[in-house]
């Protein structure tokens, strides 16, 4: 008798603690208080989140990480979230109030929305540090107004918070420097045997690629990466593959003297060659105080560069309000890439070119390859010598994508499909249903735009 009802007390006193336990536990998941500015609020979420303990470069190791077994699934976390994403320039910069980079205000946006963020294995742990709906909103809803003040393109109503932007046409720009950046572009005496000029390998007519694996310089020579397109490249945040060149004129510097591009020898030999061309030494003269210098070549063809913007695509007119600029099948389409995360390094109105991410984030793709590294594969590292920018590239734009092939910066893949396909299972680490892919892919033909008030097309034919 008297054991027995030790054992009901013992039953009541277990389940007050597992009510007690779960009441704490939901007063825990409060959303921070509605006072505080909306950064304050998001900065507190991603604290109690924990996201600093495995995002970042110097991590909160907990104490049960010194545990055998379950402290090296807690160190493996750690590790691979670190690889995966850095937190901690997110964060100093909502407490200093700073501008944020839209690719941070994507993934911290996208993990929450979708609660993947962080994982159950650490909020049954960290009381209060789980993502619940009204966390998710309060991050949503500052996201779409960081969007509205970063991008300050006019959009409003329901996509105003869209990750993807719009172009928005007519730059500021000196519209003689411009005509005078044409004329360098397209001439070749910035090549050392006067064969090789910027649009031979960027082509105008031919979505401002060449549509090689590789490009062919003087003499044949060929380099070692695959070209990008010079339409929209005013909206990376840096030049090339590697982001060594901040500026486009700074990037414009190193084609003529590259050995496999244009090989001149040194910019005196470009401004003596120049410098025979009256034209030139009267418009250097006008625009110009010192005449024909390097930096004033590539000023003017930096200038001209900032009107290679291709607005007023199908995709730009629906995001302006447009609903019948997309098909069902396009805007499906549009849906899969947000779901499937691509819109979380490919944004902005340029759809990439905001930071450098890692090829092969969530599957091995060098390994899948299966062909030598080379030194361009290395891609990020090559300047800064950092084991963890080994293979992250500059994030390239899919506007016009449908010209610009072939893709990846190694060009290995020759079609959209299979770039697509692979993306999604190297990045994303999700295997795309056929129908999947054909639906990203013609959203992704939305995506060509107008170039001086016509639709850009290729004189190239793609051969499959
Ligand atoms: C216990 C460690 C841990 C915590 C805490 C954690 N993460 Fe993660 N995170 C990971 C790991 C591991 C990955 C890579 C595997 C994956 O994506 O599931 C990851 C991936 C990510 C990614 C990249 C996703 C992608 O595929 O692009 C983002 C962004 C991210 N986390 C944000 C957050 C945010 C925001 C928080 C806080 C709310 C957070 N994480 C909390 C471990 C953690
Ligand atoms: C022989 C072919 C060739 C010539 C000529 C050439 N380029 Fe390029 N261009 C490339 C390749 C290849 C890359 C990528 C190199 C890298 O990232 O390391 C590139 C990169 C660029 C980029 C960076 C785009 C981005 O998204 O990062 C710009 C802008 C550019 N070139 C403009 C020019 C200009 C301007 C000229 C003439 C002064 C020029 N190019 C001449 C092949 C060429
Ligand atoms: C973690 C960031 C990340 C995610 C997520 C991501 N991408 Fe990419 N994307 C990249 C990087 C980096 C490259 C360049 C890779 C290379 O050249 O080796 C790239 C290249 C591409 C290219 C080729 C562009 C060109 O001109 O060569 C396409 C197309 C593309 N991505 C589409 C997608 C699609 C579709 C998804 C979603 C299924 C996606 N990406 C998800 C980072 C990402």
């Amino acid at each position: 008798m008297k054991k027995q009802r030790r054992g009901q007390y013992l039953i009541i006193a277990a389940l007050l603690v597992l009510v007690g336990g779960f009441i704490t536990y939901r007063a825990m998941l409060t959303v921070p208080s509605e006072e505080l500015a909306p950064e304050a609020r998001v900065l507190a979420i991603l604290e109690k989140g924990g996201c600093a303990s495995c995002h970042s470069a110097d991590p909160k190791v907990p104490f049960y990480a010194h545990v055998p077994v379950a402290g090296d699934m807690v160190m493996k976390d750690i590790e691979e979230g670190y690889r995966a994403y850095d937190i901690e320039g997110a964060m100093a910069k909502l407490k200093e109030g700073a501008t944020l980079n839209p690719v941070d205000v994507a993934k911290i946006e996208k993990v929450a929305l979708d609660k993947r963020m962080p994982m159950a294995k650490y909020y049954l742990v960290h009381w209060g540090s789980q993502m619940t709906d009204a966390k998710a909103s309060v991050i949503a809803a500052w996201a779409r107004d960081y969007r509205m003040a970063y991008y300050h393109d006019g959009l409003t109503g329901e996509r105003a918070g869209e990750p993807i932007r719009p172009i928005m046409a007519g730059a500021d720009v000196d519209q003689r420097k411009v005509a005078l950046g044409y004329e360098l572009y397209h001439d070749t005496r910035l090549s050392v045997d006067n064969t090789i000029s910027c649009a031979t390998c960027h082509g105008l007519n031919t979505g401002g690629v060449d549509n090689l694996k590789y490009s062919k310089g003087v003499a044949g020579n060929m380099g070692g990466v695959n070209a990008p397109t010079t339409y929209n490249a005013v909206y990376n945040f840096v030049q090339f593959w590697d982001g060594r060149a901040k500026t486009l004129a700074e990037q414009a510097a190193g084609p003529p003297l590259n050995p496999v591009e244009m090989a001149s020898t040194s910019f005196d030999e470009i401004i003596a060659k120049l410098a025979e061309d009256k034209h030139y030494v009267e418009e250097f003269a006008a625009l110009y105080a010192d005449g024909i210098t390097e930096a004033n070549i590539t000023n003017a063809i930096e200038e001209f560069e900032r009107t290679l913007v291709t607005p007023n695509s199908k995709f730009d007119q629906w995001l302006m309000g447009n609903n019948e600029a997309l098909t069902a099948d396009e805007l499906h389409g549009y849906e899969l890439f947000k779901a499937n995360n691509c819109a979380t390094c490919h944004v902005g109105a340029n759809l990439g070119g905001e930071s450098y991410e890692l090829m092969g984030l969530r599957q091995h793709y060098f390994e899948a390859r299966g062909t030598e590294l080379t030194e361009e594969d290395n891609g990020r590292y090559k300047q800064t010598k950092e084991e963890r920018d080994r293979h992250r590239f500059k994030v390239p734009g899919l506007r016009n994508i449908e010209l610009t092939w072939p893709y990846y910066h190694d060009g290995t893949r020759a079609t959209m499909e299979e770039a697509v396909r692979d993306m999604a299972l190297y990045q994303c680490d999700v295997e795309l249903s056929d129908a999947e892919v054909a639906s990203i892919v013609a959203f992704m033909r939305t995506l060509t735009g107008e170039y001086q008030g016509k639709k850009l097309t290729s004189d190239n034919k793609q051969e499959n």
